[in-house]
């Protein structure tokens, strides 16, 4: 039995100190779980002139990934780099050259990854990438695994914990996004550049990730609608919550009657399901199968300590498979030895069917409701209630609109009517409703 595997690790970031760390701190415990070592060959990084708050010594350090993945002697490589040109060549790179890998990078395996999974079933090498959904939740493995013999009905997931802080604090009344925002970037919990997460890209990267291994499927990132949280309001907020709701930014994939539809966007969900109980930057991933139920999965969902717990839980389970001698994976990247096999169709989202929230800004004059409405039933929308919210902004008055089950096309069209009309003083907020969730 091979008594030791050895790693290199490319990129030397916020990850892969933490991945160092627990590679030390916890080698007994990991020892004794594997029956070998661990042992960290190199790390490779462009600039070691850069402070780190975990230095790392001289000995194992490297400018050049290549030296790592063309070095016959490793067996693992971790890639912890980030989205940026050429990483998915150095994961498609290391496959074939026989490495086993793991990696975080959600935002090149949602754009590259049918063609980095196709390497490795073709070159026989393993991929494993639990650290790029939900930091420290092992939700992939769950879904690879644990939950595998089920069908899976629906994913529901919080999966961005800067969108999510930002939206708990706004539920709070801590204030408007720009203030919160700008709150949760001196805290660290949000980038200097925001984009990413709070228009929603990051957690559509994870989205497409879910529905690979949920369903077998691959989906094609620009297919997938997206929305953001950066013009979600207070007044939203305050609605949602009299009304008996709660906001929160979800990922959404959900199979029915032979289809597939996949979304991110803010979503009005019942204040007493669990998934409102989710706040700050914690993440949680709500999954159904048509066996086990429902099942939740909670956690930090980034952090250098929870996503170096996802990163060497795969290498530990990559070291396993080698030191049992098998070096190809005894299951496929997406858990799926087919893809799609149950040959879902994907609906886009002007298909569905729910209720929504609209919030309009109008003049306060009479005869406004009545244009309004009759755009709604033109288009077929019919209303459950109107609320009048408190509040004046210069002659416009807030106006909140909740329907019944509508079709999303119809509701899209008559918002562009209604954006349309004189008395309509900014462009109509819509707020997607999901009225049972568990609880
Ligand atoms: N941070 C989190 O909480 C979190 C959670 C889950 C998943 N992830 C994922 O984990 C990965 C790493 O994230 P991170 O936060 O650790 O990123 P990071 O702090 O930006 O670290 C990335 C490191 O890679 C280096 N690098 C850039 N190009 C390189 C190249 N061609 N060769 C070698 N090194 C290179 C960077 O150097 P320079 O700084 O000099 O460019 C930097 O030191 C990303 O894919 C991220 O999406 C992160």
């Amino acid at each position: 039995m091979k008594k030791e595997v050895k790693i290199g690790l490319i990129g030397y970031g916020t990850i892969a100190q933490g991945v160092v760390r627990l590679l030390k701190e916890n080698k007994k415990e990991i020892q004794s779980r594997l029956g070998a070592q661990l042992k960290l060959v190199g790390v490779a990084d462009k600039d070691w002139k850069r402070k780190r708050k975990y230095p790392l010594e001289k000995s194992l350090r490297l400018n050049d990934a290549y030296q790592l993945i063309n070095n016959p002697e490793i067996d693992i490589i971790i890639e912890l780099v980030g989205d940026f040109p050429g990483v998915a060549e150095m994961l498609i790179d290391s496959l074939k050259a026989g490495k086993s890998v793991v990696t975080a990078n959600k935002a090149v395996l949602a754009k590259y990854g049918k063609k980095i999974f196709q390497t490795a079933v073709r070159t026989g090498s393993q991929i494993f990438f639990e650290a790029s959904v939900g930091g420290g939740i092992p939700v992939l493995r769950a879904l690879r695994t644990g939950l595998c013999a089920n069908q899976i009905q629906e994913i529901y997931g919080i999966v961005n914990g800067t969108c999510n802080y930002i939206i708990t604090e706004m539920e709070q009344g801590r204030g408007e996004y720009k203030d919160v925002l700008k709150e949760a970037q001196r805290l660290g919990y949000a980038e200097a550049d925001p984009g990413a997460d709070v228009e929603g890209i990051d957690a559509l990267h994870k989205l497409v990730i879910l529905v690979l291994l949920g369903y077998g499927v691959s989906l094609d990132i620009n297919k997938i609608y997206r929305e953001g949280i950066s013009d979600l309001s207070l007044l939203d907020f305050r609605t949602a919550q009299d009304l008996g709701y709660r906001l929160r930014l979800l990922a959404i994939a959900r199979q029915e009657n032979g289809f597939i539809d996949a979304r991110v966007h803010p979503t009005l969900i019942p204040a007493n399901s669990l998934l409102a109980k989710v706040e700050g930057v914690y993440n949680a991933i709500y999954v159904r199968g048509n066996f086990v139920g429902p099942t939740l999965f909670y956690g930090q969902g980034a952090g250098m300590e929870p996503t170096a717990s996802a990163v060497v839980s795969d290498v530990m389970e990559l070291a396993r498979n080698l030191l049992s001698g098998k070096k190809s994976s005894r299951i496929k990247p997406s858990g799926y030895y087919q893809e799609n096999p149950r040959q879902l169709k994907f609906k886009p989202i002007e298909e569905l069917k729910m209720p929504y929230y609209l919030r309009l800004w109008v003049l306060d004059q009479p005869g406004v409701l009545a244009k309004i409405s009759g755009i709604l039933a033109r288009h077929k929308i019919s209303i459950r209630s109107v609320i009048q919210r408190e509040g004046r902004e210069g002659d416009s008055v807030p106006l909140v609109i909740i329907t019944h089950l509508a079709l999303e096309k119809s509701v899209q069209k008559a918002v562009r009517e209604i954006n349309r009309l004189k008395v309509v003083i900014q462009p109509a907020k819509v707020i997607r409703i999901l009225t049972e969730l568990e609880k």
